[in-house]
């Protein structure tokens, strides 16, 4: 029998090269949006920033010193409300990632910013920090629309810190969530032509999630919140691939659209499996140490996570060993989100077993698979609203 120590061990070394990425996260907003169940807080008191940053620095060396050297090809300051940081603030978190990495000629560094005029005032600053993408959650162009989803802007002021972030960065993205209380076809193919009006190369088109717990769960539980269903949601995702394709910015990822070559690089870290350091609260990571795919993640209330990083050089809560099935599972969760799909080798040696033939028989007759020509499995239209229920068949 083979030592399952050994087995775990083996994927591992097919990271070596491949792209590393360093997500960051803020965990404040001004507000919290009553659908949104991020790790995000408000701090009417203020933000010791300065504290924030040298813990930062500390959980990159920390992590730097664990896993050794590596070439930084992505980082993602992603929240919260990153735009909401001092750009001196994101300054010395890029500078630690700089001081105890190699940072790629060509690397990625995305910033997820509100638009607020407030914040967008500030992308000067964070362009000289050293970021060169802007992530914006516009979430809607219609005031009514962003009013009910408790948004602190309208749909002016989401246009005109658009039109800064073209103005200052190369790169920029924004996100939409339709499928929206009440929201037609009609209304939302509208909004949507309008968005790729403004869109340059890329696009994040979400649909509403009622999350549990959040402010919107409990109107949606006392009847007073309603969200399309099934048949109209499927409509509406099938109705937004068409549009989007149509205006040159396929869906690469069941959300995501772009122009082919402008992926978002970060996210495509996580979607191909590869390895990414998660720093700051709540922050998740998958580690190749020592041969072994570690999964981490930081402690989530801000202030905890500030003193266990100053006790100990980090805030890890979770920090243990992918075993080599339930690498194979995130695996194929994350590559079946992609347009491109993923190469059953891959998973045949991750998981130590090829995917079963009969099953992939079956959801290809079903029509919800499909295996390209050059032999990679992936999702089709038609089975990117059960993908879940695909992963969990092709895992079994
Ligand atoms: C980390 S969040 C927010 C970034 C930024 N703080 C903002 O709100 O603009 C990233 C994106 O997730 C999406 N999102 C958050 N909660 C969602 C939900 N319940 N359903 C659908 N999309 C959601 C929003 O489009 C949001 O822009
Ligand atoms: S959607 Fe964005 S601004 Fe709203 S609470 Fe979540 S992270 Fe904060």
């Amino acid at each position: 029998m083979s030592d399952p120590e050994v087995l775990d061990r083996v994927e591992t070394a097919d990271h070596e090269g491949a792209a590393f990425g360093v997500y960051v996260h803020w965990p404040f907003c001004l507000s919290k949006c009553p659908y949104c169940d991020f790790n995000s807080h408000v701090r009417h008191a203020g933000i010791d920033e300065a504290r924030f940053a040298r813990a930062f620095a500390a959980e990159i060396a920390t992590t730097a010193a664990r896993i050794g050297p590596r070439t930084v090809s992505t980082i993602f300051l992603g929240g919260g409300t990153p735009s909401l940081m001092r750009p001196a603030t994101v300054a010395a978190v890029l500078d630690a990632v700089a001081r105890h990495w190699t940072v790629a000629a060509d690397v990625e560094v995305t910033l997820e910013a509100n638009p607020t005029s407030v914040e967008a005032e500030r992308f000067r600053g964070f362009r000289a920090a050293g970021v060169n993408r802007v992530s914006l959650g516009v979430q809607a162009l219609d005031d009514a629309a962003l009013k009910a989803l408790g948004r602190l802007h309208t749909a002016e002021e989401a246009l005109a810190a658009v039109a800064i972030a073209r103005a200052v960065f190369d790169r920029y993205s924004f996100d939409l969530i339709y499928a929206r209380p009440g929201q037609t076809a009609a209304e939302w193919q509208s909004e949507l032509i309008r968005a790729l009006g403004e869109a340059a190369e890329h696009l994040s088109l979400y649909q509403l999630t009622i999350e549990p717990d959040t402010p919107f769960a409990l109107l949606e539980d006392a009847g007073k919140l309603s969200v399309p269903g099934e048949t109209t949601a499927r409509h509406l995702f099938d109705l937004t691939q068409e549009v989007c394709a149509a205006a040159g910015l396929p869906a690469y990822e069941v959300s995501n659209h772009a122009r082919p070559g402008a992926e978002c690089r970060h996210n495509l870290v996580y979607w191909r499996y590869a390895e990414y350091a998660g720093i700051g609260p709540g922050a998740h990571g998958r580690l190749d140490v020592d041969g072994r795919r570690i999964a981490t993640a930081g402690e989530k209330r801000p202030e905890l996570w500030l003193e266990r990083v100053e006790i100990g050089g980090h805030g890890l809560v979770v920090d243990e060993t992918v075993t080599r099935a339930e690498q194979a599972d995130e695996f194929l969760l994350m590559g079946l989100r992609l347009t491109e799909g993923i190469d059953p080798r891959r998973f045949a040696r991750i998981a130590g077993r090829p995917l079963d033939p009969a099953r992939v028989a079956e959801l290809t007759t079903l029509g919800f698979v499909e295996v390209t020509r050059a032999g990679r499995l992936r999702v089709t239209r038609a089975g990117f609203p059960v993908l879940d229920a695909v992963v969990a068949d092709l895992a079994a």
